[in-house]
């Protein structure tokens, strides 16, 4: 049978391979790119993130004309951020600008397509490292070509644990963050990493590199291709209080395993964020 999406996922990889050019062309000058803030002085954007994000909406929309868009720099521009069941590309041109301001070499393009609110695809370029990883929903993960697994361990004392600080640094916040990451660390696991890219975060929990990575505060945008990578990689998903993933929560719990995920959802003091749709 043919997968009527495939052409759409062919063209999302020909799109983050270019804007991941433009990216590795641009990290050499992006100390001297003027650099802009967003939500807080620590949110970060460059005209590099919207150079990308550009790119890639006029050449889908140029491909498929009726689909829509939820990308991070058109949402700080005005645009809506509403999640519908009609073919919806979810774009985060640069998941990890502040690396890219800093050369930090874990920078990504990511692009997440969904129907029916369902991820079909997520495509992930760690464009410094040039990793292509992918996934087509039922079909598989893969990280340039070759296949994704989790890994099996069971324990989560013997894990590594992705997570981040987040671009919130309201004195409440903190505490919270700090609260969680303390009774994590003291588990005890093996460790606690974290690339600064939500996305890449997803696709080491999907490649076996670290069991689990939890964050509150992130966007749709920045883990709606991951989510379908960890899943098709044999991983699981959650809310980081052990109920079901809600993509516009701004809350994700990704894992090898579910025993991996009850155990660390446990130890997360949760908080509610302002929802991606809020005000949708
Ligand atoms: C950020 C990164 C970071 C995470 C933030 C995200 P951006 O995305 O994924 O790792 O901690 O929550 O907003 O701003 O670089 O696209
Ligand atoms: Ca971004």
């Amino acid at each position: 049978m043919t997968d009527i999406w495939q052409s759409a996922m062919d063209h999302a990889v020909v799109l983050a391979r270019k804007a991941g050019q433009v990216v590795r062309d641009a990290v050499g000058d992006a100390q001297k790119e003027a650099v802009m803030v967003k939500s807080s002085s620590i949110d970060l954007v460059t005209q590099t993130d919207q150079k990308v994000e550009k790119l890639i909406i006029q050449s889908v929309k140029e491909k498929f004309p009726t689909h829509c868009f939820i990308g991070e720099e058109s949402v700080a521009a005005g645009e809506v951020c509403v999640l519908t069941d009609s073919p919806t590309w979810i774009i985060d041109p640069i998941d990890g600008t502040t690396n890219f301001v800093h050369t930090f070499p874990f920078v990504a393009i990511s692009i997440g397509f969904s129907v029916n609110k369902q991820v079909e695809f997520g495509v992930v370029y760690s464009c410094l490292q040039d990793q292509m990883y992918t996934a087509r929903r039922g079909k598989g993960a893969f990280c340039n070509g070759r296949p994704l697994r989790v890994s099996h361990q069971k324990d989560i004392r013997q894990a590594i644990i992705a997570t981040e600080f987040g671009s919130n640094r309201d004195p409440g916040v903190v505490d919270k963050v700090f609260s969680s990451l303390k009774r994590v660390v003291s588990i005890p696991v093996h460790g606690v990493r974290g690339a600064g890219s939500a996305a890449i975060n997803m696709c080491l929990v999907a490649s076996g590199c670290v069991e689990a990575y939890y964050e509150i505060g992130i966007h749709v945008w920045d883990i709606a291709a991951g989510s379908l990578i960890v899943s098709e990689a044999g991983g699981v998903l959650m809310d980081v209080d052990g109920g079901p993933l809600d993509l516009m929560s701004r809350r994700v719990l990704a894992a090898n395993n579910q025993s991996v995920a009850e155990h660390l959802a446990k130890e997360i003091d949760a908080f509610r964020v302002r929802r991606d749709d809020a005000a949708s």
